[in-house]
């Protein structure tokens, strides 16, 4: 089973943190910096006037066993924050000084290692938005949801500068360009998960992007997503009266053509269509079909249907539905189909319908 994370990884002031927290509000899910248990492990060790870039392996270990790490709300209703030794340091983390320290901290596999736990048990049955560097690769490399952001290092300074609300000259812009260079080449060029786009990431580029729009997209990309895992509805139908039959329930071959619809929805949700596919040459005629029925539907009822491409092997894919009527299961089953070209000949399933497979929960 994958983990309900939705990981957000990229180079230093790409955006992480202000995005991460707005969508966690958005979602109205938890949210966790994990820059910030390297940052207070920083702080600490500048604290105890230990040098974090040239503590040896036993300084580390002593260091580490009298250190108590925890991710948690201060109080009940505020937002998750890190806490050590039984102390919040909050803002205090924010400093260039902790910055530098931090990414040479995070170079230590021991302190990798030592912080996969309190990492780890964060996730759960509900959703958590994670920010980092290697949330999608070692932490989570099975997040259900995975972002790598990036921005070009003019922008990130900018950005970076602008958030202290203070001006600043082309001089300044240049320093703070230079100092994130740093940090990323020190991220990137170590051995223990060093910063790097996870292969099934979702890689954003957001120098010319607001908030809103970067924002926008990773909604969507997570909807697109629960859609093709069957999570979320494709289609509401209200059961027209032509649907019933006799017996003032909606006639049993009618699912079939909801499925229909199901299918031809999920298909423009993920950014295909049936039409399209049929022009490029492909059709998907049905072999076989299976309905279960649970409960009937009647007039006027409002179905949500859903459902994903649940397998696909060589020149058959099959694909199952579910509709249901608030929490109640009305029917399900599945449609196979095979694929052929223009000459009837079967042909192997295009990569866009097989592409929409996705791991099922
Ligand atoms: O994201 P933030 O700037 O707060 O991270 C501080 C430092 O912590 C980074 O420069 C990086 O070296 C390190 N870090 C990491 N892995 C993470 C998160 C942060 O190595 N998952």
């Amino acid at each position: 089973m994958s983990s309900n994370v939705i990981a957000i990884d990229g180079p230093a002031a790409s955006g992480k943190s202000t995005v991460a927290r707005a969508l966690s509000e958005r979602l109205g899910i938890p949210y966790v910096s994990t820059g910030s248990l390297y940052r207070a492990l920083a702080w600490k060790m500048l604290n105890r006037k230990l040098d974090p870039a040239a503590i040896s392996a036993e300084e580390l270990a002593v260091f580490l066993a009298d250190t108590s790490i925890a991710c948690r709300r201060p109080e009940p209703q505020a937002p998750l924050d890190i806490e050590i030794d039984g102390v919040f340091p909050g803002g205090k983390l924010q400093t260039a000084e902790i910055s530098a320290a931090a990414s040479k901290v995070a170079t230590y596999p021991e302190v990798r290692t030592w912080l996969l736990d309190v990492q780890r048990s964060l996730a759960g049955k509900t959703r958590i938005v994670m920010e980092g560097r290697d949330i999608g690769t070692a932490i989570f490399p099975d997040a259900k949801y995975k972002f790598f952001l990036t921005a070009s290092p003019e922008v990130r300074a900018k950005r970076r500068l602008l958030q202290s609300g203070r001006p600043f000259d082309r001089q300044t812009l240049d320093t703070v360009a230079r100092e994130i260079a740093a940090r990323d080449e020190q991220d990137r060029s170590r051995k223990t998960a060093p910063l790097r786009q996870a292969e099934d990431a979702v890689c954003l580029d957001n120098s010319g992007m607001d908030l809103e729009q970067t924002l926008q997209f990773i909604l969507e990309t997570i909807q697109r997503k629960d859609i093709l895992m069957g999570k979320e509805t494709v289609l509401q139908y209200r059961v027209p009266y032509a649907d019933t039959d006799q017996m003032g329930v909606v006639y049993y071959a009618n699912y079939l053509k909801y499925f229909e619809m199901f299918r031809t929805e999920m298909l423009i949700a993920a950014g295909e269509s049936y039409q399209k596919m049929e022009e490029h040459g492909y059709s998907l005629p049905v072999i076989e079909a299976v309905c279960r029925y649970k409960s009937p539907a009647h007039f006027e009822d409002i179905l949500s249907v859903t459902g994903c491409v649940a397998e696909c092997k060589g020149v058959r894919v099959r694909i199952e539905c579910r509709i249901h009527r608030g929490d109640t299961l009305l029917a399900e089953g599945y449609t196979v189909h095979a694929c052929i070209n223009r000459d009837g000949r079967p042909v192997r399933v295009p990569a866009t319908i097989s592409g929409l497979m996705t791991e099922k929960e």
